[in-house]
């Protein structure tokens, strides 16, 4: 697959299976704001979560090929569940280009516990994952805490839906969180990018639970670092003075992402519905 020549204005792609990535943009933005952004919402084919690995690689790859058609000079996938599936594939397909994944935040959740024992929430998929298990595994090897695995089902979607307060969504939380509360965790990590967006719900479940919550753990800020330093390394950061472009694609509704935009993050950026 040929790569185009990487610019320092060239824009960074940064994918999801809807809007949970945005949740990662929000941090590139802040700590890149001379960066253009290409967003790109795979709603038409969400959620990864219950997907088979293969129907994930498959998504991951096609739109990898269409940001970098874009002209993209680096890309950020952000979704767990495709990172775990596909972010080797894509090293492989694209080996000069800078790729950032996301990975539930199982180390500094290790650091973080009192009670050692940590409730991981994430999708189905990307529990299941060899990369999570290896990674899940090392660590307890190497610090003994204990990880209680929490899948989710369902959680993403409600997200993708907006119903970010809804019983629904209340319910939903508290069902997952309660084994957590009663089997001690102290900490939270939310290993699927649409999570932080119902941070507030998860807290709010926890206390009621009577958890004593001391941390939850997001990773979006550290991808976006990572990032940062990627481009600084490969010389590709973009220099301009004034803040970046944003524009997005879906393969879903682009009215749905035009509101998930405004509503997470009150951006208005152009939004094109695209096949991919
Ligand atoms: N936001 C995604 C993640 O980080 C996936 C949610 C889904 O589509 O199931 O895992």
């Amino acid at each position: 697959m040929p790569q185009t020549q990487a610019t320092n204005d060239a824009p960074i792609g940064i994918f999801d299976s809807g809007v949970g990535g945005l949740s990662v943009l929000r941090h590139v933005q802040q700590q890149l704001p001379h960066e253009d952004l290409i967003y790109f919402a795979d709603s038409g084919y969400a959620p990864y979560g219950d997907k088979t690995e293969q129907a994930i690689i498959t998504r991951a790859l096609a739109i990898a090929d269409f940001l970098i058609q874009q002209g993209c000079k680096a890309l950020v996938v952000a979704c767990n569940t495709a990172t775990a599936a596909a972010i080797h594939l894509l090293r492989e397909r694209y080996p000069d280009m800078p790729i950032v994944g996301v990975e539930p935040g199982l180390k500094p959740a290790a650091a973080a516990s009192k009670t050692r024992v940590i409730g991981v929430l994430a999708t189905d998929r990307t529990i299941a994952s060899e990369k999570f298990q290896a990674l899940h595994d090392q660590l307890i090897a190497s610090t003994g805490v204990q990880f209680l695995t929490q899948a989710c089902t369902g959680l993403a979607d409600q997200i993708e839906k907006g119903e970010l307060t809804s019983p629904a969504t209340q319910a939903l939380i508290q069902q997952y969180l309660s084994p957590l509360a009663d089997n001690k965790a102290d900490t939270l990590v939310l290993g699927c990018t649409h999570y932080p967006f119902v941070q507030g719900l998860i807290k709010q479940a926890a206390q009621a639970a009577g958890m004593s919550l001391v941390t939850v753990i997001d990773t979006g800020e550290p991808v976006a670092r990572q990032l940062a330093r990627l481009l600084q390394q490969n010389g590709i950061a973009n220099k301009a003075r004034a803040n970046g472009h944003l524009l997005a694609y879906t393969t879903g509704d682009p009215a749905a992402l035009r509101a998930a935009f405004e509503k997470l993050l009150t951006l208005h950026p152009p939004i094109e519905k695209i096949a991919v």
